[in-house]
């Protein structure tokens, strides 16, 4: 049941939303009430696909920086709103164009294929975007002589180099929150839970891959978790999409793999802060053409991918 404080917020935002002819996308990881108001929930793909796509004038992104970056760069005439301005992403922070541009230096014309969670700089010194959701399959259609610098997530990059069996140069990037997910979490409650399938995010250790029935984007989860026979999951991600699971699935049985998996800057976006950025238009997300047209190139590749 929605108390009354959030029940005026809902009411306050459902009429700002009008006002600004506004649409909002929430990230699976957000908060459960952030998710019940926003227009579209998903993951970094969908979330891409559906800023690409939208009527709306604004974009009130709830999520972190680089998807609200990636929602202007492909929506440059809109207004792209992130309601708090310090959601950034760890492992974005992990790599900057300087160091990447030194890095290029030490191969011979490597094609860097940039996971999205990296800064628009990032994007522009890049060749190719991809998401949880396509890496694999962006890998695949790349020619097979050419040397691939894959940045910034080590572990996304060695599940899709171990699955493509193809050798691929990975910066040494992660997501603290992923990593607090361990193997013996999964051991114990496969012990626990023998019929549970366990589901992992790619964001997650090598060793805790290796024994998931499933890897997928968060987007893919949700979807593995409708269509599975499975009557009891082990969820191993940020445990926002929680919410979202239970809300599609109540006769499932869930766990979280651990109760570590807690991604700060997610949280960090409230009802009260979606109000306020609608309110004063605030904070306004805007690339400068020069970077966003460089950075674009590797984005849309990105968006034509599977
Ligand atoms: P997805 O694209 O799978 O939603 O992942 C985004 C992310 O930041 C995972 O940590
Ligand atoms: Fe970044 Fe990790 Fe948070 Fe995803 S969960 S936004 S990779 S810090």
């Amino acid at each position: 049941m929605k108390n009354n404080r959030n029940q005026a917020l809902i009411d306050k935002i459902t009429q700002l939303k009008k006002e600004r002819n506004a649409v909002i996308l929430a990230h699976n990881y957000q908060l459960g009430e952030v998710q019940d108001i926003a227009d579209f929930v998903g993951d970094s793909l969908d979330l891409s696909r559906k800023a690409a796509k939208t009527g709306a004038e604004v974009i009130v992104f709830c999520g972190v920086l680089f998807m609200a970056e990636t929602a202007s760069i492909l929506c440059p005439e809109k207004i792209v709103l992130l309601p708090e301005i310090n959601a950034g992403c760890s492992m974005a922070d992990m790599i900057t164009a300087q160091k990447l541009k030194e890095e290029k230096k030490k191969h011979l014309n490597p094609c860097v294929i940039c996971y999205v969670n990296s800064s628009v700089e990032v994007k522009a010194e890049s060749d190719i975007c991809c998401t949880s959701a396509n890496a694999i399959e962006i890998v695949k259609g790349l020619d097979g002589t050419r040397e691939i610098l894959f940045i910034p997530d080590q572990y996304l990059g060695h599940y899709v180099s171990t699955q493509l069996n193809r050798k691929m140069t990975l910066w040494p990037g992660y997501c603290p929150t992923h990593v607090r997910i361990l193997p013996e979490d999964i051991i114990r409650l496969k012990a626990e839970h023998p019929q549970a399938k366990v589901m992992v995010h790619p964001e997650c250790r090598p060793e805790v891959i290796s024994l998931a029935d499933e890897v997928q984007s968060t987007g893919g989860m949700c979807k593995f978790a409708k269509e599975t026979e499975a009557s009891e999951i082990i969820v191993g991600t940020e445990l926002g999409i929680i919410h979202r699971l239970r809300k599609e699935n109540p006769e499932k049985r869930l766990f979280t793999a651990s109760e570590q998996a807690i991604c700060p800057y997610m949280k960090l976006i409230t009802l009260e802060k979606i109000v306020w950025s609608l309110e004063e238009m605030q904070f306004q997300v805007k690339i400068p053409a020069e970077i966003a047209n460089k950075a674009r190139k590797a984005v849309d590749k990105m968006l034509v991918a599977v």
